[in-house]
Order: C-alpha cells, then structure tokens, then sequence
C-alpha cells in the first residue's frame, strides 16, 4: 500500500519538539502507512530568507495527503505594521488552501482537571468550529493605516463562506452522540447579531443552511454571553459555530474548561486539504528545553488519521486515531507521566515515550 504523504513544518519556539514527538507517536500508531517529510517555515526562516511559507515548502504543502505542523511567530520578528511574521505561516496556508473549516474539540479527558468545579469527563465533550478564511482576519495585510492616525481592518462575511462552514457544522452535530446535557444534537451559532450586520447576516445564512437538517436543533448565543455559558453550562454545547476571530477567542477559553491550550487539538480542513496542529502557540519561553506538552500536536495528529480515513475510506487509519487517543487518555489518567500544564512534570519526551508504551 502506498504511504500517505504528510508534509510536516516544525516552525518556531517549540515547535520542532512537539512536532517530531507527534510523528514519533503517529510512527508508533500507524507504522509505514505515513511517510513524513520536514520543510522549512516560520519566522525564524524568515529572519534568514525573508520567506515565511517559502514556495517549495508551499507546494508540497498542496501536493501532500495532509500537513503536520508544530507552532510558528517569535516576538521580536515583526512586520514594519507591528504585526507578527510567524502568524503567516498559517495564515497564508488558511487562505490559499482554503481551510475553512477550523475543528476544535472541547474535551474533558480524564486526568486532566477542569477549573470548573464538578464537571467529570464525559461531561464536557464538544467541538468549536470557527470560520477560518473570513470574518475580521480577511482583513490581514490588507487594513488601512492612514498617516499613522488612523487605523481599520474590516469584518468580510460572505454566503459561500457561512454556508460552507454552517453545513460543515450541522453534519458534524448530526454524527456525534449530542451534548451531554440532553443527548440533542445541536448547532450553537455564536455572533453579535444583535449589534452589527455582517452578524445578522452570518445568523440568517445559518438559518437558511438550518432547514435543511431538521434533525439537528438550531441555537444562538451571543459572542460575549457565550463565555460565561461555557463556564456554567458547558454541558449544553454539541457543536458550536463561529465567525473567525470569535472562534479564535471562546476556543481559548474552551481550552482553558478542560485544562489549557496544552492540550488544545484543531484540525483546519477545507475541501481538498487538512492542516493540524494544536491551538496553541510558540511558546518561544520554554523553547529548546524539553518542558514542552506535546498532547495538543498528538491529539491533531490523532485529528489527521480520522481525516485522511474519512477521505480515503480508510477504517485502518479510523482505528488508530482511536488508540492514540486512548492512549493519551490513559497515560493523563494513570497520573504518573503529566505535562507541567496540567499540574505534573513529564518532559516532551517523557510524554512521547509514555504515549509509545502506552500505544505498545
Ligand atoms: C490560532 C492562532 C492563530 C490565529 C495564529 C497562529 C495565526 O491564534 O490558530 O488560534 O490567530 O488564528
Ligand atoms: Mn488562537
């Protein structure tokens, strides 16, 4: 059987650990059904070739079944506008690829405490899917900075854009098991709609894509009064759906109810092309030092077997992403080996080589 082909992007900070502890996992769960090839990006390649997503790194980005990458952006690497190199490197593969779709489970697993008080695993157990190519960070590059006095970047929301991604969301409601509160399946869309137009307009179109899944129920909640819902009923949400840079911010704060954005998975898929990595970023403080967690890369790893299985009617790949999550799960549940995140102090190669046993 031919491999499939991940293009892998270490990046930045700590990137190159959680990323090469992900294909040593994957390597242990999937054998010789991956191939895995490193390319260059991010901002420190920046800082030496001026090219954040240099073209080959690009085009075998296109060319590959999936891309792996670690995390990318250093502080001090920064355009004359302020804004960060590093970001780019994703950002420009959202766009051009057209990822659209961006997957973020909110999951309790067990060993990993909630700061909520209470809530057991099984308990909390949705998925946050934001806008990934429009809403306010189209406007990347592209805002208006006028003699230094004033500054905009506007807020795109198109049909094609919210129709997509609320179809992506009412499918995903209607093959998981519903929230845990009820067993309903449910759309949650999350917008300002009472404030502002292109919120209005994002709502009507979920409304319209609504219609056509009457097994799924439609909910709304507003982008600010989410965040205190998702403290006190997080087990009320299925699916949730949000314009890009509000799902950029609940699903931090998503993170942060099942035990931080150590062990935030995100999968960013459009039509043809899947991205993984975890939520988090660079974390460039604790870089080189093996301190890293590299749960959240291992668990978007386990995102991009289900994905590829998905598309290539591949059961094989379905049931390994299975026991890579399981095995995460058992190790965080043993309690011996725990990232420093979530109040322990495995190493990122401690982590790597507990999960491989696990595995094993
Ligand atoms: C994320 C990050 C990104 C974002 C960066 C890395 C471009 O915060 O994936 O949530 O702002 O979308
Ligand atoms: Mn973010």
């Amino acid at each position: 059987m031919t491999p499939y082909e991940i293009a892998t992007i270490d990046g930045d900070g700590i990137g190159p650990e959680v990323c090469q502890s992900t294909i040593t996992v994957l390597r242990e769960a999937c054998g010789e059904r991956l191939r895995f090839t490193s390319y260059d990006g991010g901002a420190a390649h920046y800082a030496k070739t001026g090219a954040v997503l240099p073209e080959d790194t690009y085009a075998a980005c296109r060319q590959s079944h999936a891309i792996l990458h670690g995390a990318a952006g250093l502080p001090g690497i920064t355009y004359p506008d302020g804004t960060e190199v590093g970001n780019d490197l994703h950002l420009q593969l959202r766009f051009k690829l057209d990822l659209y779709a961006n997957v973020r489970p909110i999951r309790l697993y067990r060993g990993a405490k909630s700061p909520l008080a209470g809530w057991q695993p099984g308990q909390i157990d949705y998925v946050i899917v934001r806008e990934n190519t429009e809403g306010l960070y189209a406007s990347r590059g592209a805002g208006v900075n006028l003699r230094g006095e004033l500054a905009t970047d506007t807020l795109v929301v198109t049909r094609k854009g919210v129709e997509r991604v609320a179809r992506f969301s009412f499918e995903l409601a209607r093959r998981r098991k519903g929230a845990p509160r009820d067993g309903k399946h449910r759309v949650t869309v999350c917008d300002k709609a009472n404030i502002l137009r292109s919120y209005a307009f994002f709502r009507a179109v979920c409304d319209e894509v609504a219609r056509s899944f009457p097994d799924v129920e439609i909910d709304y909640a507003y982008a600010d009064a989410i965040t205190v819902h998702m403290l006190k009923k997080p087990d009320f949400y299925d699916v949730i759906v949000a314009e890009n840079m509000f799902g950029d911010i609940i699903s931090d704060l998503g993170a942060g109810t099942v035990g931080g954005l150590g062990i935030a998975a995100s999968a960013e898929v459009g039509d043809t092309h899947g991205l993984f990595q975890g939520a988090h970023g660079s974390a460039p403080d604790i870089a080189g030092q093996n301190l890293a967690s590299p749960v959240a890369t291992i668990l978007s790893g386990a995102m991009m077997l289900r994905w590829l299985a998905e598309r290539h009617g591949d059961a094989a790949l379905n049931a390994d992403a299975d026991r890579v999550e399981q095995a995460v799960e058992a190790v965080l549940a043993q309690g011996e080996t725990v990232p420093r995140d979530l109040g322990g102090n495995a190493s990122c190669s401690g982590m790597t080589e507990a999960i491989c046993r696990a595995l094993r």
